[in-house]
């Protein structure tokens, strides 16, 4: 069995996410982690709130809130709705925290021993009306690259490149909107990625079996050259600047980049874990302390993708310290709604917490997974929304469990039934669901979500077609064997279609195993169908379980298209 470090993006503070935000990184973190502790391997997922930067005192400001108390009434939050959602993260950490902070101390003199840090004087955006500087997010403006207004200070949304505030054409204060604005000198530390860029690229030509998403954004970055990094900034809220523990001289006003400390919060949340649980946190992190054995796996949207392949690696390697690197990530493109972006301030999309008031996480679960922006971006629909809860959950898998142990329990007295043997039906759909097991297994163990989620409903029609065709209905009649013979297969096949669903709808998946008297999270099972088959042995006491999934009605579906349209 493996140790397997699993770590999705971190959510920022600023706010609940949006369905996008679910399905490009924790949602599928967490599938593929119940997966895999599902087939017996130690696993940690790892998550946490990215708290600092200007994203957190923009939002602070808007509440009307000190940031502290802000943020830690938004860490609440969105912890309480990842639950709601089933995430089954092992931590769910915050970038504010000691551990975070004493951690991000650490690298950054470690890094500037190396040699990887030097202070440089830089000319940066000072508004005059606000009497301050202006960093990230706090300038707003044209993007140089695509002429999109606004564009953030630091990146623009639109295009996707990454920018820095004195690009933007005709920039403004994002606090004030006043465009008084020059440049002044202030001083800031910058990590030396130049030196660092031979061999970060000589790490990720070892990482041929990345997702083709990661490794073609990593290489993007290379090839065009990294550039040295300014890595504090004029802000109040984050991770002050220290040398030695001190605080340094001409940085007590200045904090460490919010994207310098974020992803050494991946360590920082597994020390958070560590401390509350008494866990060791260092065999997870450690290469000189057990962690070579672990596989790390990093789930995120596209625009993260430089920041872990380039940046989080060169504060790493530039340590020079054994830390674990990331072995696999996992990318995805966007999701929109109806082809354009989600937006809180057009109530155009729908966030999480709506989400769970209006359906519940195994419907959006089932949804996100079967149409997650995988290969390309793609658009929220409530039409194939409905067809998701209806047809695959409602019809497909719901139905299956209903028929047979409703069956069960008219005609057996709700105990699994003895007698009969299998005959040529069985045994076409044991080699049908072999493969199938096959295939299922196999493309989540490559991450491709879709793809399994396809290949757990293709099971779920096997399990229909049988049914149909083997027809215990009719059988009874005439062949009371045969028929009890079919109604333990389909018992089966209802255990077998809990345990293949469980990291895909938990919830559901629950009640099902429940209704079948298994137990609960249940193993992921082997290919050998026959054998899968055969768990559920006469004699065991079952029941139909309440109604699993309700059919969504085209006037529910209407309605909603026009309450989130936005605009
Ligand atoms: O893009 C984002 O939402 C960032 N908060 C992701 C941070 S990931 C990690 F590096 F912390
Ligand atoms: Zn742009």
């Amino acid at each position: 069995m493996a140790r397997i470090l699993i770590t999705s993006a971190l959510p920022y503070i600023n706010g609940v996410k949006h369905l996008g935000n679910l399905a490009g990184s924790m949602l599928p973190a967490d599938v593929y982690a119940r997966f895999k502790r599902a087939q017996g391997h130690e696993v940690i997922y790892i998550c946490a709130t990215d708290e600092h930067g200007t994203p957190a005192e923009l939002a602070a400001a808007q509440a009307h809130q000190d940031v502290f108390t802000y943020c830690e009434e938004q860490h609440a939050i969105q912890h309480r709705i990842g639950r709601g959602f089933g995430l089954s993260w092992d931590w769910f950490g915050r970038s504010s925290s000691p551990q975070n902070r004493a951690l991000t101390q650490h690298f950054a003199d470690v890094l500037e021993d190396n040699g990887y840090i030097e202070e440089r004087t830089d000319r940066m955006i000072y508004s005059v009306h606000d009497k301050r500087f202006l960093p990230d997010r706090y300038v707003e403006g044209t993007c140089p690259i695509c002429g999109y207004r606004p564009a953030r200070g630091d990146q623009c949304d639109n295009c996707g490149s990454l920018l820095d505030p004195v690009d933007l054409i005709e920039p403004y204060s994002a606090i004030s909107g006043s465009a008084e604005l020059e440049i002044r000198e202030t001083r800031h530390l910058y990590l030396l990625q130049t030196k660092l860029a031979d061999e970060i690229r000589a790490w990720v030509d070892t990482k041929g079996e990345w997702p083709q998403l990661a490794r073609s954004i990593a290489y993007k970055h290379l090839d065009e050259g990294l550039i040295d990094r300014g890595i504090t900034r004029d802000l109040a809220w984050g991770v002050p600047v220290t040398r030695g523990g001190q605080p340094r001289p001409g940085f007590e006003d200045k904090v460490f980049y919010v994207w310098f400390d974020a992803p050494i919060e991946y360590i920082g949340a597994t020390r958070e874990w560590a401390d509350a649980t008494g866990a060791d946190w260092e065999r997870w992190w450690r290469l000189d302390k057990g962690a070579n054995d672990v596989r790390y796996v990093e789930f995120m949207g596209k625009d993260n993708v430089a920041f872990h392949t380039v940046s989080f690696p060169a504060t790493i390697i530039g340590s020079g310290e054994p830390w674990k690197m990331v072995d696999t990530l996992k990318a995805f493109n966007w999701l929109n709604w109806y082809g354009e972006k989600f937006s809180t301030s057009h109530k155009r999309g729908v966030f999480m917490d709506t989400a769970l008031e209006i359906q519940p996480p195994d419907c959006w679960r089932w949804y996100l997974t079967a149409n997650c922006p995988e290969g390309s971006d793609t658009s929220f629909t409530w039409e194939q929304f409905q067809a998701a809860v209806n047809r695959d959950l409602a019809d497909v898998l719901g139905n299956f469990v209903n028929r047979i142990l409703k069956f069960c329990e008219t005609r057996f007295e709700g105990v699994v039934p003895a007698g009969g043997e299998p005959g040529p039906l069985e045994h076409k759909l044991h080699s049908d669901l072999s493969a199938g097991l096959s295939e299922l297994t196999g493309q989540l163990e490559a991450m491709e979500l879709r793809k399994s989620a396809q290949a757990a409903r293709a099971l779920w029609v096997l399990g229909n077609e049988y049914l149909t065709e083997a027809a215990p209905w009719t059988a009874i009649k005439s062949d009371p064997a045969r028929a009890a013979l079919i109604v333990r297969t389909g018992i089966n096949l209802v255990g077998l279609f809990a345990r293949i669903s469980a990291p895909f709808i938990p919830f559901a998946a629950e009640k099902i195993v429940e209704a079948v008297g298994e137990a609960y999270p249940p193993a992921w099972p082997s290919a050998d169908a026959a054998a899968e088959l055969g768990r559920i042995e006469a004699g065991r006491p079952v029941r139909a379980p309440e109604v699993l999934f309700r059919k969504l009605e085209d006037a529910q579906i209407e309605a909603w298209t026009a309450e989130f349209a936005g605009g």
